[in-house]
């Protein structure tokens, strides 16, 4: 375990598995205290349970909130600046559905996807970079997808598609608005990762989601093409913490080859 980020405090969302778990222990070895938060409680203690291991003496304190509800990320994040200030914010949480044709999709549905995808997002930074800004210091990554880039890739993911390409347009223009105070927001393009996003899609009925669509998620699964979640956490903390540490406003992409 490095001590590189020693007496820095993380905040990962959806960490409770896949990309968001592989960031969190990869920034707890690296010597940051680390705050978990998903909605699945289990799963929080799986990821804590994975970085105590992997960084003995590592400081994990693990939040179960739903943070598309508005009280429940309130309470989290009263309950978080009373505890300290967070150095690095890692908006990672996110949905793929809804999936399937434009026409039947609801406006529900589209709603609840901005709201995790985007909302979200924006609102944990709105609360948590003034602090940074007082500090003059601080990391924002919004994990984006290739698709922000790539917008005919996914046909029968064109809510998600809208989501990333919206995240991306919030990174930027936060990222200048920032310019000057040590407060640095880039997106990321994770590449394609064996991750439970991923089963989930290939665990679709072909019917509703759109057969290619089914088809090529399956396919890139059985060809071998996917990554691990670990290989991807590893690359973002290769430009977060190394050449490009100082790095804002960019769009950080691991690969374009497999897009979700
Ligand atoms: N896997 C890929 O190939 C790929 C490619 C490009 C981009 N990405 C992006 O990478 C990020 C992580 O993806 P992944 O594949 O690791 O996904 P995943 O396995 O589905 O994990 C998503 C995480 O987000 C949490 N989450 C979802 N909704 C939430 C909510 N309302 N409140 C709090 N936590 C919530 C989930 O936990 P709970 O369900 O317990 O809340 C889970 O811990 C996402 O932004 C995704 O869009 C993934």
């Amino acid at each position: 375990m490095s001590t590189e980020l020693a007496g820095m405090t993380a905040l990962v969302t959806g960490a409770g598995r896949g990309i968001g778990a592989a960031i969190a222990t990869g920034l707890a070895r690296a010597g940051a205290d680390v705050v978990l938060i998903a909605r699945t409680a289990g799963q929080l203690e799986e990821t804590a349970s994975g970085i105590r291991s992997a960084a003995p003496g590592a400081n994990v304190r693990t939040i179960p909130v739903d943070l598309t509800d508005d009280e429940q990320r309130a309470t989290a994040l009263r309950h978080l600046r009373s505890a300290g200030a967070i150095d690095i914010l890692i908006n990672n949480a996110a949905t793929v559905e809804p999936l399937g044709a434009v026409t039947a999709i609801t406006a529900d549905a589209v709603r609840a996807a901005f709201d995790v995808n985007v909302v979200v997002p924006i609102a944990m930074a709105a609360a948590i970079v003034p602090q940074m800004v007082d500090a003059g210091w601080g990391r924002v990554v919004n994990i984006s997808s290739s698709v922000a880039g790539h917008q005919t890739s996914m046909i029968g993911g064109n809510v998600y598609t809208s989501t990333k390409a919206a995240l991306e347009a919030h990174s930027r223009n936060l990222a200048a608005e920032l310019d000057g105070t040590g407060v640095t927001v880039n997106a990321y393009r994770p590449g394609g990762v064996d991750t439970a996003m991923q089963g989930w899609i290939r665990s679709q009925d072909p019917e509703r989601i759109g057969t290619g669509l089914r088809d090529r998620f399956a396919s890139r699964y059985e060809a071998g093409e996917l990554i691990t979640a670990q290989e991807s956490a590893a690359w973002l903390l290769e430009h977060l913490l190394g050449a490009d540490a100082d790095v804002t406003g960019a769009i950080w992409n691991l690969g374009d080859t497999v897009a979700l």
